[in-house]
């Protein structure tokens, strides 16, 4: 073990203790007390010990990750958290000082980055966030008033923000009522299981359409992103993503014949078709009986599990979501992603939900507004990647980022010009002489003076 000398002392005297306990611990189990390193992290305010086994000499790990000898090496390491992370070989993650504390509200951040959606926060301060395409199809389990609408209501507010379009189930009509007029919605919120399924068929058909898309375009695209970067290159109308929303599918996969009804059977269907078509779909349920776990289960790329009952215990596990069935009831929010383990989802205040039911797309953000408005009075508005770079203070790669994000949104396009670049659309121009602005509009300007 190496000593930074940021690291307090006394830490590697506990390193060494906890060393000598842990192969005493693994002996008297008959296992191998073989580590090929062992190292000290400092990260947000947590000192980490990192006890790296010697795969090759111990043969079959499979006694060393069972949850059993996790909570029997806590209770012999003096009741200091032990986690196992088993992705690259195994490692033995071991705090050192105690876990700091989430806050028991996060509201949901302004300035998450177009292409970007953000779940929550976690222990360490990180928020959990990945681009939209890396999204797939996700469950969300919980009971009562643990915090499964709010969860789905911050996605939807995120999606409307990067003008993805929406198609929603709300049974109850209480999660997604301020959208009912949004001009993102794909079809009517669907309010009765009936509904549901007809907005399911309406997705399939979405996605009939797309694959006839895909086929008449040369280059042989195989997702959206090769698709509308092809689409946008030759002057045709990008396509959107699109987000199904269900909640409360515990209750609408009951009424509509369960596992073995056409509900199911389609939205299996659509799981295994749509990814490729960006239609991603989430499913809210309070009651996740093995018929509805069964059905999706498959096909869903990540599980998020607020608060179950004890009797759940199980199935939570089974989704990877161990120990949802101890989330405190007082802290609605608090989640465990079998991905990313615990999180705090956000928070959406009311402020932001009487703002989604206008749409944010016909609003130009100030970052924007100021680098189209610079372009528009350069002449042509014409919008080169050099351009951007200069006049947004952001790289070349950014920019290029930036280029097809606004594309895709119909912001810039190449048509109509004689030399093939990117300008300003006739809608932009109209959004210019709009002064309205997006929740984002402070804080990018913020961003963009710090800049200056
Ligand atoms: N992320 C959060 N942070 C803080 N408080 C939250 C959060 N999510 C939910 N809450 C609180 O918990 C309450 C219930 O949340 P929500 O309606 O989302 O629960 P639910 O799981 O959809 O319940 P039900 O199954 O009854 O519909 C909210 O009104 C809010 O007060
Ligand atoms: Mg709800």
């Amino acid at each position: 073990m190496t000593e930074p000398t940021q690291i307090n002392h006394r830490y590697f005297l506990e390193a060494e203790q906890i060393a000598k306990t842990l192969s005493a611990s693994f002996e008297r189990r008959n296992l191998k007390p073989f580590f090929t390193n062992l190292f000290l992290v400092q990260d947000l305010g947590m000192t980490i010990l990192i006890v790296v086994l010697d795969t090759t000499r111990i043969g079959d790990h499979s006694q060393y990750i069972q949850d059993e000898l996790l909570h029997q090496l806590k209770t012999e390491l003096g009741g200091r958290s032990v986690y196992l992370s088993n992705t690259t070989g195994v490692r033995f993650v071991i705090l050192l000082t105690a876990l700091p504390k989430l806050p028991r509200s996060i509201e949901l951040p302004r300035d998450i980055p177009q292409g970007m959606v953000s779940l929550g926060m976690r222990f360490n301060g990180q928020l959990i966030s990945m681009r939209w395409s890396d999204l797939g199809h996700l469950l969300i389990v919980g009971m009562t008033g643990s915090g499964k609408s709010s969860m789905m209501r911050s996605l939807a507010i995120q999606a409307t923000r990067n003008g993805i379009q929406l198609m929603l189930a709300d049974i109850d009509g209480t999660t997604f009522a301020m959208l009912a007029e949004h001009p993102l919605l794909f079809a009517p919120i669907a309010a009765s299981p009936q509904e549901a399924l007809d907005l399911i068929l309406k997705a399939l058909a979405e996605c009939d359409r797309r694959a006839a898309l895909y086929k008449s375009t040369p280059g042989f695209p195989e997702n959206m992103d090769e698709y509308n970067a092809l689409a946008v290159k030759a002057g045709k109308e990008p396509l959107t993503r699109i987000l199904v929303m269900l909640d409360e599918s515990s209750s609408v996969f009951k009424a509509m014949g369960g596992g073995s009804g056409e509900l199911a059977g389609r939205i299996a269907e659509l799981g295994w078709r749509g990814r490729k078509f960006g239609i991603h779909f989430i499913f809210g349920a309070q009651e996740f009986t093995k018929d509805l776990v069964g059905a999706v289960r498959e096909q869903v790329n990540m599980s998020i599990a607020f608060r179950v009952k004890p009797t759940s215990a199980q199935i939570a596990k089974a989704i990877g979501c161990t120990n949802a069935h101890r989330i405190p009831a007082d802290r609605p929010g608090f989640a465990i992603v079998d991905r990313f383990g615990p999180m705090q989802s956000y928070f959406v205040p009311k402020r932001l939900l009487l703002s989604a039911g206008s749409s944010t797309l016909d609003a130009l953000p100030e970052f924007e507004r100021s680098l189209f408005s610079r372009a528009m009075e350069s002449g042509d508005g014409k919008l080169t990647l050099n351009n951007i770079a200069e006049w947004g203070s952001v790289s070349q790669h950014q920019a290029r980022k930036l280029q097809s994000i606004w594309a895709i949104r119909g912001w810039i396009a190449k048509e109509g010009n004689r030399d093939n670049s990117f300008c300003i659309t006739a809608k932009t121009q109209g959004l210019l002489s709009n002064r309205q602005t997006t929740q984002t509009a402070s804080n990018r300007t913020n961003r963009s003076q710090t800049q200056n």
